[in-house]
């Protein structure tokens, strides 16, 4: 099968790429490589990636549309993996514009751009944080998310619901995967798991809101590639399916996994709740148990042992 993944340099977008291009598919990867984060550390992803012969790499902009309908144009894809995007969700507050740009216009270029070129399916990465303060824990896809807490989650949703539109009006074929929480090597390093190893490592001063009381489903890489994997290879008409572990852990708990792993304490620095943190993430994992026949393998415990062994290898201490 001939493949775009967008965000291909990018943490989970690279490892999306990296299992697609070991089961022989052709993989052409797109990103902007934008400086939200180390752009060496994407530039690393996409060198990882060039090893297999089946990949090529598109440096540009979703934002750009005429170049997205040439890039259908000329490459005829069989199915996208849309995983580009401007995640973090304290950056959204300080620049909505952007989120909205990237999040909500990018992807409908993509949609409209696959829509043209008869594209047969479109995998659209989105987030738990569009539950935002639900009562309804598990979460669970039926849930109506709309009182998103901040501009990316808004951002996410709304190109979640424009998808309907695009499978309504031509037929698309569009499953959005919410994912939870997601932690592993190469991980994005403003997340927690990353800022938590680098403070045991470093002594660098990282903030534990709410005293690490938070309940997040945290879900290692490997089991949403390998959920991505599957939405790309089932056509599923248009789906919204949570991709989580399923088994929340308390924050402080995480951050201990990882000390204990170190042997040496994290520098953590306690602070209030903010705005946008809700207590509690959980994921109903029942539809995608059912319709993609999805089965997260990792334990928290093992997956950080996973996540530090990378680290430590990656940044000998
Ligand atoms: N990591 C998580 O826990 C998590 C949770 C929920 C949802 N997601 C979603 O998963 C996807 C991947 O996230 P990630 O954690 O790997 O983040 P990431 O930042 O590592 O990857 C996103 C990639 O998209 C690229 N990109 C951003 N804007 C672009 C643009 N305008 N044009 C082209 N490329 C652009 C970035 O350069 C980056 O390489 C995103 O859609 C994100 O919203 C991630």
């Amino acid at each position: 099968m001939k493949l775009l993944v967008t965000g291909a340099a990018g943490f989970i977008g690279s490892h999306v790429a990296e299992k697609l291009l070991k089961r022989g598919d052709a993989v052409i990867g797109l990103d902007n490589f934008n400086d939200y984060y180390d752009p060496a550390k994407k530039r690393a992803n996409a060198a990882r990636l060039a090893a297999y012969p089946n990949f090529s790499m598109v440096e540009d902009d979703i934002r750009h549309r005429q170049a997205m309908f040439n890039l259908f144009e000329q490459e005829k894809f069989e199915a996208v993996a849309h995983l580009a995007a401007m995640a973090g969700v304290r950056n959204a507050m300080k620049y909505p514009d952007l989120y909205v740009e990237v999040d909500l216009n990018g992807s409908q270029h993509l949609m409209d751009a696959a829509r043209a070129h008869h594209t047969g399916n479109f995998v659209q990465a989105s987030t738990s944080s569009v539950y935002g303060h639900t009562t309804q824990i598990p979460f669970v896809e039926t849930d109506p998310c709309d009182r998103p807490l901040q501009p990316y989650a808004a951002a996410k949703r709304a190109a979640e619901i424009l998808a309907y539109s695009y499978h309504y009006l031509f037929n698309q074929n569009i499953t959005v995967v919410r994912f939870f929480s997601v932690y592993g090597p190469h991980g994005r390093p403003d997340m927690m798991a990353y800022l938590v190893a680098e403070s045991v490592a470093k002594g660098i001063e990282i903030p534990l809101y709410d005293n690490g009381q938070m309940w997040r489903d945290w879900t290692y890489v490997d089991d949403i590639s390998d959920g991505v994997v599957a939405a790309v290879d089932r056509p599923l008409g248009y789906e919204i399916i949570n991709l989580g572990r399923g088994e929340p852990t308390l924050l402080a708990d995480f951050v201990r996994y990882i000390e204990e792993m170190a042997g040496r304490k994290a520098n953590v620095v306690p602070k209030p709740r903010l705005a946008p943190d809700f207590v509690k993430n959980h994921a109903d994992i029942s539809k995608a148990r059912r319709l993609l026949a999805y089965n997260p393998q990792i334990s928290v415990q093992e997956g950080v042992a996973r996540f530090w062994e990378w680290y430590t290898a990656a940044n000998p201490l």
